[in-house]
Formats: C-alpha cells, structure tokens, sequence
C-alpha cells in the first residue's frame, strides 16, 4: 500500500484503564495500514482479535500481525519478555501464521526471571491498600532496571552470546541479596540456567532483532503507513493515570515518540477507543464503578474477565470526566466505541457528567488516588435501547437512543465517534460519521476500510 502517505501514520490508544478494544481496532485499520508497531508496555497487554469465529489473544505481538502483507514492529519502548514472546510466535505457527515480518528493536528491554519474581513479591509485601494488583508479568521492576541501568538488559545485550553469561552473572548476584534483604527471601535464582535458557531464546529471535528506528524511518521516508498500537490504558499511564494504581509506561500517543523512535509530528490521527461503559481489572480508583447487580449484569454480558490473568473485570457507567481527560491528553482526534451490543437491553444507561466532591461539581481529574474515595458521581441516565444490535452495520440503522448515546458522549467528551462496534468480530464494525461531535471542521481519515 504504498504512497498513501497523505493520509498520515495514526495512534491506536485506549482511554480508559485498557481492555478497551485495541486490539479489534487495530487488526481492523491494519487493512489500511503497511507497518503496525507497538510503542509501549509489555506481556501485560491482552489484545483480542476475532476473526471469522476464532479468536487470538495477544502480548506482546502487535494486532495487526494477522494480516500477512503487514510489517510488525515491537519498539524501543516495549519490554519484551522473550519467553512469553516465543510461546506467543510458537502458539501463532500452531495455528498455520507466520510473524516473517516481525522487526524487533535492538534497544527494548528485556523482562527476565527475576523482573516477574520481584512483580509477586512486592505484591505479596504491600499491605491491601497499597497492593496494585498488577499483572506479575514483571513490568514495573523492568522498567525500573530501565531506568536504573546499571542493572538493564536491552535485546542487543541477549545477541551478545560471548558477554551474556557475565552480566547476567553480576546482576543476579545484586538481585538475589536485594531480594533476600527487601523480602526476605533466598530466591533460588541460577545466573548459569538463566543464562542458558536465555541463549536459546535469543538465538531463536535473532532474526527479528533490528534497528527499528531506522526501520521505520526507511518505512515512512517509502511512503508507508504507519499505525502505532498502544497497550493498556491513558489512565493507567505512568504520568497521567492514577497513580500510583497505574503501569509504568508512557501510555499516551505521547509515548509513540519516545516508544517508536519518530517524532511526535508523526501521528497525525489519534483513535481513542472506549467501552459504552467503563471497565478496570486490579486496584485503584474508578468513580462511577457499579459494585452491584447491575456491574454483575454487565460483567456477564461483556464477558468480562481479564485477557491476560482472567481476573473479573470491575464494571460501571461511561465516565465523561476521565475520558474527556483522556482525550485531551491523546489529542484523539476521533473515537471508537466498543461493545454497543453489551449495552442493549438496559431500559436506562448512565453517563458520569461530573464528580461532585465536598459539595462542589468539578470536572477535572483529581491527582491523589484517596480523594476519588470522595468523589460522588453526577450521573445523567439516559433511555437505553432494547433491540439487538449485534447485526447492524450503518450508523443511520442503529436504535434512535444509541445515536443519541453516542451524539451525547462525544459532546461531553469533545471529540466524534466514527467507529461504532457491536460485537467482537471484525465484522461487527460501523464507520461512519453519523456521530460526528459538532464542533468537527475536517473528517480525519484514519481508514477507508469496511470491515
Ligand atoms: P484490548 O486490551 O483493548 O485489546 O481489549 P481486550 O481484548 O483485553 O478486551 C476486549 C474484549 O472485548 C475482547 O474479548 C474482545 O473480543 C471484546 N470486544 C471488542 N469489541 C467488542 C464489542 O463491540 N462487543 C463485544 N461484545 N465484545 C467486544
Ligand atoms: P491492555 O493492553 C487492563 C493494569 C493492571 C494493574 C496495573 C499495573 O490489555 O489494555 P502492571 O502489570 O502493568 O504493572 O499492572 O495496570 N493493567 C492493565 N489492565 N489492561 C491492560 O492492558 C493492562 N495493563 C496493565 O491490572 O492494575
Ligand atoms: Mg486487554
């Protein structure tokens, strides 16, 4: 697809504390799109794809990895767990695909052992209120050693079979008294087996590793599309989200820069993806959560159970402050809004307009986690729809009250709803501009596909 460069690279980002439905978006805009790369996080992502009945839940591979004729990067910024990321290639062979046009980048770090071993213990050693319920999958202690240093280990180092041994040698005898003082525990860790089962793994992935960056540029300086897939979500964002109940990666378009190696005048589109309500899987503060029969009726409904741990997701209504918030932060130049199916069948659907705090309304997003215990949501109700809408496939047929739904979240939030999806399958997907948020000068093309 090439010399469609005027139509711009484009963000895939989640608004919400993730599981939003990146990864239906972005195998779908893939069709448009020559180079899919991953600019943040690590096997904490789960992005689900259903394609036809089948259904491909993905870590670490970008979602666009099912098209064959697409390029998929995993960037700087990523922390690749190189175990995790075989059996995800390996699980993918099994099933007739091939990743031959995976790219790896030379400088992401490297999630090893000991990473997801400090992720449980220092779970286990926080008290309940400090507990984050993170995903163990080793993601804050790596992007600590990131930033740390001294004790890193980016893929370029894992190539380096002659020095490999040595450095994992040195910093598994600094992690294992660091453990042992900070947890009390002897953690049994083998510097010589981890070594070795590195080796292996390394030599399998060297075919991937490259210099992305320059990659990249070469792709974009070709005239090539590029889409960039962000995992988790804005308000799990180490800087933005609620902290410290979030992840430790630049969540944000923001991040695509640094995570990518492109400048931030790359993206030119942003695709904010939302849930018709909202969703949270681990601890922290989530204002309009419905911690009753009718949070349980949307759990069943969505299914919704973590990708990645299976946990039950917490549930409650659409929350305008957050992803108004959201929005701004991204600069989402449009949104799409998942699971419209989950949400029929409710004689009423609410949409959290402000948060009422000490008596006053604001709608601003507060910076200190224990004041959204104080929070009291301003909900609107509105009329929800009755009619199955899993089938439809305009905007112009779709129930008059989820118009309305959309028309009305897109103006609370400030930016328009061009994609509509009602259900999990690619084929379940309306574009369309029906939704479009009144104060829209130009549609933006992030697509031209029908799904
Ligand atoms: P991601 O992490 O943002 O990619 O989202 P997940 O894959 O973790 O969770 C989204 C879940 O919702 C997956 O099981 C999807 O298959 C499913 N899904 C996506 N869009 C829709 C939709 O419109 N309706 C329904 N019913 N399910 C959807
Ligand atoms: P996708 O890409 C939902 C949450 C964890 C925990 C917090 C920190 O599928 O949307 P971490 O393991 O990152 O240190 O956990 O962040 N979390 C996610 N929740 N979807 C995700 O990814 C998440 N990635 C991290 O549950 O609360
Ligand atoms: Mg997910």
């Amino acid at each position: 697809m090439m010399g469609q460069s005027n139509l711009g690279h484009t963000c895939v980002v989640g608004l919400g504390w993730g599981d939003e439905g990146k990864g239906k978006i972005v195998d779908l805009l893939c069709a448009d799109y020559d180079v899919v790369v991953r600019y943040n996080g690590g096997a904490n992502a789960g992005h689900t794809v259903c394609v036809g009945g089948e259904k491909f839940a993905l870590h670490l591979l970008p979602s666009g990895v099912l098209h064959e004729d697409t390029w998929a990067v995993i960037g700087p910024g990523v922390v690749v767990d190189p175990l995790k990321l075989l059996e995800e290639i390996d699980g993918l062979a099994e099933r007739g695909i091939s990743v031959d046009r995976l790219r790896i980048s030379d400088r992401a770090h490297v999630v090893l052992e000991y990473h997801k071993l400090e992720d449980r213990l220092s779970e286990l050693a926080a008290s309940d209120e400090a507990q984050i319920g993170t995903t163990a999958r080793g993601i804050g202690p790596c992007y600590s050693d990131k930033m740390q240093r001294g004790t890193a280990v980016r893929m370029c180092d894992l190539l380096r079979s002659d020095r490999l041994g040595e450095q994992l040698a040195e910093i598994v005898r600094f992690k294992k008294a660091y453990l042992a003082g900070a947890y009390g525990q002897d953690v049994g860790l083998d510097a010589e087996e981890l070594t070795a089962v590195m080796l292996v793994a390394a030599e399998r992935l060297r075919g991937y590793v490259c210099d992305t960056t320059s990659f990249l540029h070469e792709r974009m300086a070709a005239g090539d599309r590029i889409l960039f897939e962000g995992a988790n979500g804005t308000l799990l964002d180490v800087n933005h989200g609620t902290y410290p109940f979030v992840t430790s990666s630049q969540v944000t378009s923001a991040g695509v820069a640094g995570g990518a190696g492109v400048p931030s005048s790359a993206v030119q589109h942003v695709v904010g993806v939302i849930k018709a309500y909202a969703t949270r899987v681990g601890r922290g503060p989530f204002a309009t959560e419905l911690d009753n029969a009718m949070g349980e009726a949307i759990r069943q409904k969505g299914h919704e159970f973590g990708t990645t741990t299976g946990r039950p997701r917490r549930c409650g209504w659409f929350d305008a402050v957050a992803t108004r918030y959201s929005v701004r932060l991204n600069g989402a130049t449009e949104l799409a809004m998942m699971h419209l199916d989950t949400l029929s069948g409710f004689e009423e659907v609410g949409v959290c307009t402000g948060y009422r705090i000490d008596g006053k309304v604001c709608d601003t997003f507060p910076a200190i986690a224990e004041d959204f215990e104080r929070i009291e949501p301003v909900f609107e109700m509105l009329p929800g729809w009755m009619e199955d809408v899993s089938g439809i496939d305009t905007m112009e047929k779709l129930p008059e009250n989820t118009r309305n739904y959309l028309k009305r979240v897109a103006t609370l939030v400030g930016a328009p709803v061009t994609i509509a999806s009602v259900g999990p399958d690619r084929t379940q997907t309306i574009f369309g501009e029906t939704c479009a948020f009144s104060d829209r000068s130009s549609p933006a093309r992030i697509s031209t596909a029908s799904p």
